[in-house]
């Protein structure tokens, strides 16, 4: 139908490390004629509350983050090593406040179980947002960390913890 089967969470490939930071992947989430798209590195995936849940980092500043709230889904579109680089790279500079990206950066979007995700992807999953907080610059317990991510001290993270609904691979 669109390429990809489904499957069970613990069949992802690859390494969950490498899928954020090295390969990188995409954060989409939207109404079927309203959405956006942008590229993420920092996240997790594990097991919490009895459940698959990836945890996802959306700054105050993204034009995304309108849509991750307004939305209960989103979906998070993994990378092979290498894989459409100067798309995700398009994704990742460029706002959706300023242009189609969705459309101009080269990828194919795709619907699955109603949310829009990318043909190219090596794999897709399907997540229903159950926490979210703001990165709290007073609860680091190592300062540094926070002074080195945050160099203005304003541009804090959303943090969503996300149940993984479905897992999809391309076929
Ligand atoms: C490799 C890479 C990883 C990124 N990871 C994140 C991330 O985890 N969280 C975040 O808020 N921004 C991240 N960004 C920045 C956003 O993708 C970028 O600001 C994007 O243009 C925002 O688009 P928007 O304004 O349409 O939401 C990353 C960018 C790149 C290139």
């Amino acid at each position: 139908m669109n390429g990809f089967e489904k499957i069970d969470v613990k069949q992802l490939p690859g390494n969950i490390f490498a899928l954020f930071d090295t390969n990188w992947a995409l954060i989409t989430a939207g109404e079927e004629n309203r959405w956006n798209t942008m590229t993420i590195s920092w996240g997790q995936a594990g097991w919490l509350w009895g459940r698959p849940v990836v945890t996802a980092y959306v700054r105050k500043s993204r034009y995304t983050l309108g849509f991750t709230e307004a939305r209960g889904c989103f979906t998070i579109s993994f990378f092979d090593q290498g894989s459409c680089r100067a798309q995700l790279g398009v994704l990742g500079s460029k706002s959706g406040r300023d242009m189609d990206k969705m459309h101009e950066s080269g990828l194919t979007p795709i619907m699955i179980e109603g949310e829009h995700a990318f043909a190219e992807a090596r794999a897709v999953l399907v997540c229903r947002k159950v926490y979210a907080d703001w990165i709290d610059p007073g609860k680091f317990l190592d300062p540094s960390v926070f002074d080195k991510s945050y160099a203005d001290r304003e541009d804090v993270h959303r943090m969503y913890v996300a149940e993984v609904l479905s897992a999809y691979v391309r076929k």
